[in-house]
């Protein structure tokens, strides 16, 4: 039977996240959750770089506050695959607001506010492929 390599998401686990100590235990979940890791980096984004990554977001109130948090400190940005990876990793990180997120999920676990909500992931398979060619090039996916 052939294997099928499932389809692939981008995550980002943000400054304070990563500044709590939490990106272990970030990736701890991913791992356990069945994501193979396709791809990782540890990086700070410049100002340029964040505004650019969320431009989808640049006419929202929250859109200069979010773009300097997210170059305020490194970021772990990674690819991830799995079976609806899209899907499965928005239900194992759980709601936007870490408030709002179910028991057991990675923003209600590590998340301290609406705009630090630990990691951020794709919405959809078509952002989940132009966020990870912000970050990746082809010879750095395995
Ligand atoms: P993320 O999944 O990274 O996508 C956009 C981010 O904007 C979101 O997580 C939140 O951290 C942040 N954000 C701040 N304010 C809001 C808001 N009012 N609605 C949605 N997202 C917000």
């Amino acid at each position: 039977m052939e294997i099928m390599a499932g389809s692939r998401t981008l995550t980002m686990v943000k400054p304070t996240a990563v500044q709590k100590g939490f990106i272990g235990p970030i990736l701890s979940m991913i791992n356990k959750a069945g994501f193979r890791i396709v791809a990782m980096k540890y990086m700070k984004l410049s100002i340029d770089q964040a505004k650019a990554f969320y431009l989808v977001h640049k006419d929202r109130p929250f859109y200069n506050d979010l773009v300097t948090f997210m170059s305020s400190g490194p970021i772990v940005a990674a690819i991830l695959e799995k079976e609806n990876a899209v899907e499965a990793y928005r239900n194992l990180i759980g709601a936007t607001n870490p408030e709002n997120a179910t028991e057991g999920t990675v923003r209600k676990s590590y998340g301290t506010s609406l705009q630090a909500n630990a990691v951020h992931g794709s919405d959809s398979d078509e952002n989940a492929g132009i966020e990870s060619d912000f970050f990746f090039s082809m010879i750095e996916r395995y």
